[in-house]
């Protein structure tokens, strides 16, 4: 199956924190597919070849699909909670919400929808905290294979310190773990992830059964969180009384590495930094949970300049919600605001929106971009007529301007449509702006 699809067309075909000229842009451009992969992308003259049929999607945008790397599914009705630290937080929305995922058909409807949001706000990769709950978590998984989205996720481990009925115990978890394991990493576009809560949650045991499972299973991704507010950081610090840090818990259990997220890491010491560039460990910037949950600001010039790799997270439900677009703004305007922030571009923010994800995830061989041979993972943008985003790109010409207009103000009733591997997975109004 070959097929030519003509838009104008943006990606970043490299890290622009470190390559010059990293976005590319083909007003008319053409993206060739072919069984799902991209045989090319160039100048619509450049690709076309005889006897390929042309779909025709000009007055739109097509770019790479975005990519999440931290959100969590149970929380998809406790987006809004504002006014509340982490911890309290935890206690007062989040905790109770996640308890409500023991009931199962509660559990298939939230899952459900969320992947069905996922995929209406363009992302098509996301890397998803389940649920505390074995069951609950395999919902998560097949709605998810339902939707034909990209997700790698896990089933919550934590076995205090949170609410009796969403503890296990160590045993429990190891044997729901490799249950979910043995059933779901590796099929089609899922991918298991070892997920503990973090380590305020978890004792010594239940990190060495997170071990184990790492060690047992070839490819699992890791996810955690990691310095996210100054009172949890100070409980971790009391209760692993031998680690030198937060991160040195987690270093301890072997949960770090080119396949490990942390989320967060807003308040990081000079050593976590050095030892998070060495390990590979990536870490999941969330600005919109940052400022919600009055977190603080996202050292972001000290993470490049100690080569720690980041990227994009929405934290649904402690952040704003599941547009990519909106998380990368908010990325740019803390950093515009903030004492040492970085000025981003639009092209950094498209590149922490897509590529930096695959990156993260280790998936950058397959998606991310729109260099051939990848998967044909995009999201096709397309403002509703009248809208202030299609006024404005009216104006814009350059393709800097052009992607801060719809990195602005693109939000799901701008996405048109979304595929994976070339396989349509959401299709919106097909908004008409011309
Ligand atoms: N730390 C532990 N659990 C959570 C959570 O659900 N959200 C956030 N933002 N931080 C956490
Ligand atoms: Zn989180």
């Amino acid at each position: 199956m070959t097929e030519l699809l003509r838009a104008t067309i943006l990606h970043t075909a490299a890290n622009p924190f470190r390559t010059e000229g990293a976005l590319a842009f083909h007003a008319d451009g053409g993206l060739l597919i072919r069984d799902g992969r991209i045989a090319a992308c160039g100048d619509f003259a450049s690709v076309i070849e005889p006897g390929i049929p042309v779909t025709d999607l000009r007055g739109g945008y097509l770019l790479p699909g975005f990519i999440d790397t931290h959100l969590h599914f149970p929380q998809l009705r406790i987006i809004g909670g504002l006014g509340h630290q982490l911890l309290d937080w935890l206690e007062l929305h989040a905790l109770p919400e996640e308890s409500r995922m023991a009931d199962l058909p509660h559990a298939q409807r939230i899952a459900r929808t969320f992947t069905r949001q996922l995929a209406a706000h363009g992302t098509t990769t996301a890397l998803v905290f389940g649920a505390h709950f074995a069951p609950a978590t395999a919902e998560l998984f097949r709605a998810a294979a339902d939707t034909g989205l990209r997700l790698l996720g896990g089933m919550v481990f934590a076995d205090r310190l949170l609410r009796p009925e969403l503890h296990q115990t160590p045993d429990s978890a190891y044997r729901d773990g490799t249950q979910l394991i043995r059933q779901f990493h590796g099929q089609g576009r899922l991918l298991y992830a070892v997920t503990p809560r973090f380590a305020l949650a978890n004792s010594e045991a239940m990190l060495e059964v997170c071990q184990t499972l790492v060690r047992e299973h070839e490819g699992l991704r890791i996810q955690s969180h990691l310095n996210e507010n100054p009172r949890e950081i100070e409980a971790v610090a009391r209760l692993f009384p031998w680690a030198g840090d937060y991160f040195a818990v987690y270093e301890r259990y072997g949960l770090c590495g080119p396949r490990a997220v942390m989320a967060h890491n807003v308040h990081p010491l000079a050593g976590e930094l050095a030892r998070l560039a060495a390990t590979k460990t990536s870490v999941a910037h969330c600005p919109g949970s940052n400022s919600a949950l009055g977190s603080g600001v996202f050292p972001l010039r000290r993470h490049l300049d100690a080569g720690v790799h980041f990227a994009l997270g929405t934290d649904v439900g402690g952040g704003i919600g599941f547009g990519m677009p909106k998380e990368a703004l908010q990325a740019y305007l803390v950093q515009r605001v903030a004492p040492e922030g970085e000025l981003l571009s639009a092209a950094h923010l498209l590149y922490l929106a897509t590529l930096a994800g695959a990156e993260s995830l280790g998936l950058d061989g397959l998606t991310g971009n729109f260099v051939p041979g990848k998967a044909a993972d995009l999201v096709y943008l397309r403002p509703p007529a009248d809208s202030a985003l299609a006024a404005s790109l009216e104006l814009a010409e350059s393709p800097e301007r052009i992607l801060a207009a719809l990195m602005t103000q693109a939000s799901a009733d701008s996405v048109g449509q979304v595929r994976v591997d070339g396989q349509v997975i959401h299709e919106g109004g097909m908004n008409d702006a011309r």
